[in-house]
């Protein structure tokens, strides 16, 4: 038990999120139990830096494919707060593995709350869910709260669902259930097949890029502003859904040219479609190429949330900026190549 005497049990714990949030809670007094599926290879990377060995901090293999497994995690570790951040988080992998994104990411949602209803939980333990924008398609932004869905791929699909049982239980139940509908949030521990990484990575080693649509626009914040957003509204008297968004949205072209000219180059483009080019303009060398291979089934174009009520209910408003984010990203991955690693959990 922490110094607040609070317990925090989060699912997903070794992902990008999750060790944001462990430390986060860490820092605060909370217990906190970490849940991670069974990997045959190590994936505990992004707990090291402080985490792993930390008083307080405990790890267990659970699943939210496996009913009995999350009974027995809540009965043994008895939270006051579940996050439930576990997922297949990968938009582009949901095509190829639809029926795995919508056992973990929709039914897992399902197994935890009814592992609350279960175990008769609902007055003691309050449950974030891991909404996601995606749920919003091609919706004409800014997207908020008010915003009707329209999910353009298996992982918006299954998470939807989520959001929609999260509410259900909040309703028909009592548990104190909410929805982060989160807007893309990225750092340094961010994984590698995300655009922002792969752009960061090759940026930062000086190797050329393959990406696929270049226009696609995101609203781009920081995992370290999210992560307290999720804790603050299971602060709040009442359940309620809000959105995290830091309203402005770049183009991956613009993080391309952001993340290039923070390295001292900058970038020119010709051509278009498939043959468009960012070309290095001091060397006349191509550094960006576009590849079919990364476009997706359906694309959503155009993100960009109005964060208005997380701001004015939770008082949430994001630290960092586009800009700081995209230099962190790219001296993360330059000290990575040095041999440096990732101790981004230790600095803030
Ligand atoms: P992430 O880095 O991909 O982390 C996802 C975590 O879920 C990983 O630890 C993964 O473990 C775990 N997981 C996968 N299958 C599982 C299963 N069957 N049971 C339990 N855990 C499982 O994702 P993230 O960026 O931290 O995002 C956290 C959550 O927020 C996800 O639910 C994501 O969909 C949602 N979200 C993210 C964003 C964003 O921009 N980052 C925005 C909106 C919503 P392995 O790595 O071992 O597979
Ligand atoms: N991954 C990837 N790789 N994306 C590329 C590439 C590439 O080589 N080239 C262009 N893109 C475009 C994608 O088509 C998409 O429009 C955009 O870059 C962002 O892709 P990702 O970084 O893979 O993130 P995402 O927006 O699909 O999904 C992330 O954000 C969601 C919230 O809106 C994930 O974190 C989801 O889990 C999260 O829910």
């Amino acid at each position: 038990m922490g110094v607040t005497g609070k317990v925090a049990l989060i699912t997903g714990v070794t992902g990008q999120d999750g060790a944001y949030l462990a430390r986060f809670l860490l820092d605060r007094g909370y217990a906190v139990h970490g849940l991670r599926p069974y990997a045959a290879t190590d994936d505990c990377e992004r707990l090291r830096g402080g985490l792993l060995d930390r008083p307080g901090f405990h790890l267990h293999h659970g699943d939210l494919a496996d009913s009995g497994n999350l009974i027995r995690m809540l009965q043994a570790t008895k939270p006051d707060e579940i996050y439930n951040l576990g997922a297949q988080s990968h938009v582009a992998v949901s095509f190829d593995v639809p029926e795995q994104t919508a056992d973990v990411n929709a039914l897992g949602t399902l197994r935890l709350l009814e592992a609350i209803r279960a175990l008769n939980m609902q007055d003691k333990a309050r449950f974030y869910q891991a909404s996601s924008s995606e749920m919003f398609g091609n919706a004409p932004a800014p997207q908020d709260e008010n915003t009707p869905f329209s999910p353009c791929s298996p992982y918006a699909a299954a998470k939807l669902y989520a959001y929609w049982i999260t509410r259900t239980y909040r309703q028909a139940y009592g548990v104190f259930a909410c929805n982060g509908i989160l807007f893309n949030h990225e750092s340094p521990l961010r994984g590698a097949e995300f655009v922002t990484r792969k752009i960061a990575r090759a940026v930062a080693r000086g190797e050329s890029l393959a990406l696929g649509n270049l226009d696609a626009c995101r609203d781009w914040g920081h995992a370290r502003d999210y992560v307290r957003g999720m804790w603050m509204m299971l602060q709040q008297d009442a359940p309620d859904d809000f959105v995290l968004a830091t309203g402005k949205n770049h183009s991956v072209r613009d993080f391309v040219v952001a993340a290039f000219a923070h390295a001292g180059t900058t970038v020119t483009w010709s051509g278009d479609g498939l043959a468009e080019k960012g070309i290095c303009a001091r060397s006349g060398k191509t550094l960006v190429t576009v590849d079919p291979r990364f476009f997706r089934p359906a694309e959503l174009h155009s993100l960009r949330g109005n964060p208005a009520k997380a701001r004015e209910r939770l008082g949430w408003v994001p630290e960092h900026t586009f800009e700081t984010l995209v230099a962190e990203m790219v001296d993360a991955e330059a000290d990575l190549m040095r041999g440096g690693r990732h101790d981004v959990l230790a600095a803030e």
